[in-house]
């Protein structure tokens, strides 16, 4: 099976492989969080806006206007926090994530076209929302953007670990627009996501709902919402979680079983995951009047089943690899301290900025019809 992985690059890894995966890892878990936000916060934005503007609802209408003015922001985070793990990935799956992006390549390359397609949008739609007019058209365009996006990377992130069947999709089609044959465990990864965002984004509205620049009422509908939200993506998370664990083949499950770190990964992520559902349900039951300490928890937790999921599937990925012949333990090193020195310094830095940006969204004042009209 190792032939089929092409040869090695002969530039050496700068960096052992323990530090490129620990970035890696953390910077990913980043980037899922951000991508959940997006997903989920679409969702909801447009259906607050619809239902609002079909009920004549202003309370759901200007709710829906608030979080759709987070969302450029986020996207930001999304494609920020997307280029450093993409270049970690590179270095260190390269043989494998190159020839999977190459053989699906129209596909690949066609998320930054999506992609700025998806943020104009995002902008119309916050203008349109100023104007009083509906937008839920373009949120709903912009959601369809946002999961063929994530639908592409599942594709590209599954392919990567089936070798088998590179030479048979190449010999069908060299112009990269063909995609992959089918298999089991993609459609289980894509709900995950997509089940994932649910439940982040409701954690989300529960933390934004403590923040005092929004009237009582919209906090508490805030809160109740994203408490609902943060139910009952609980559950389905948890349920696609087990999907993705019961499609992946035999060998996979045994070794990853059997590892001394995984398996405690694993439960790690149903516990997390499931008490961001109580959490939900503590939140709408109260109404968003949570102590800051539990709020900062809720925010804490959410992100810590990110991470869980990164490390479980990250995991799930060496162990399919390893059977297939590549191991990823096993790469030519030589040190680069130079570059080490300098991206962890860069790093801490972009992480610093990266606080204190969210900490000034965190204090900044909605963006209101009202304001607009004062504007
Ligand atoms: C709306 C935009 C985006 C969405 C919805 C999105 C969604 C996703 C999803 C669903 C996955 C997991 C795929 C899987 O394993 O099943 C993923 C992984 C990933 N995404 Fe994004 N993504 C977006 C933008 C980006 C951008 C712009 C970059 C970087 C340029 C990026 C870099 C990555 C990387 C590096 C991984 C995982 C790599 C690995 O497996 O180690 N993403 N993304």
């Amino acid at each position: 099976m190792t032939e089929l992985f092409p040869s090695l690059d002969p530039i050496p890894l700068p960096a052992p492989v323990w530090l490129l995966k620990a970035l890696h890892m953390l910077l990913l878990s980043l980037h899922f969080v951000a991508v959940h936000l997006l997903l989920g916060g679409l969702a909801v934005a447009f259906v607050w806006n619809l239902l609002g503007h079909l009920r004549r609802n202003e309370q759901q209408r200007a709710a829906a206007g608030e979080l759709a003015g987070y969302l450029p922001v986020v996207v930001t985070y999304v494609v920020n926090l997307g280029v450093p793990p993409l270049l970690f990935a590179q270095v260190l799956y390269g043989t494998a994530l190159y020839t999977s992006t190459i053989l699906i390549g129209a596909w690949w390359i066609s998320v930054i076209f999506l992609l700025i397609g998806m943020y104009y949008m995002l902008y119309v739609m916050t203008r349109r929302g100023a104007s009083g007019r509906a937008w839920w058209g373009l949120a709903l365009a912009s959601l369809l953007i946002v999961l063929v996006v994530a639908k592409i990377y599942a594709t590209t992130m599954t392919l990567m670990l089936r070798p088998e069947v590179w030479p048979v999709m190449y010999a069908a089609n060299a112009h990269g627009t063909a995609l992959p044959p089918h298999d089991p465990t993609l459609l289980p990864r894509w709900a995950f996501m997509i089940c994932g965002a649910l439940t982040v984004a409701g954690a989300a509205l529960v933390v934004v709902s403590q923040r005092r620049v929004f009237s009582a009422e919209r906090r508490d509908f805030f809160a109740t919402h994203g408490g609902l939200l943060a139910l009952a993506g609980s559950p389905l998370w948890i349920a696609a979680g087990l999907w993705v664990w019961h499609t992946q083949p035999a060998g996979v499950v045994a070794k990853v079983s059997a590892h001394a770190l995984y398996p405690g990964l694993g439960l790690a992520w149903l516990v997390c995951a499931a008490l961001l559902g109580v959490f939900g349900l503590l939140a709408a039951a109260r109404k968003g009047r949570l102590p800051l300490a539990l709020a900062v928890l809720v925010a804490l937790v959410a992100i810590l089943t990110d991470a869980a999921a990164v490390l479980f599937r990250d995991g799930l990925r060496d162990v399919t690899l390893l059977g297939k012949g590549f191991n990823l333990w096993n790469q030519p090193l030589e040190m680069n301290l130079q570059v080490l020195i300098i991206f962890g310094v860069l790093l801490v830095i972009g992480l610093v900025v990266v606080g204190w940006l969210v900490s000034v969204i965190a204090r900044a004042k909605p963006v209101t019809e009202a304001t607009h009209e004062q504007a």
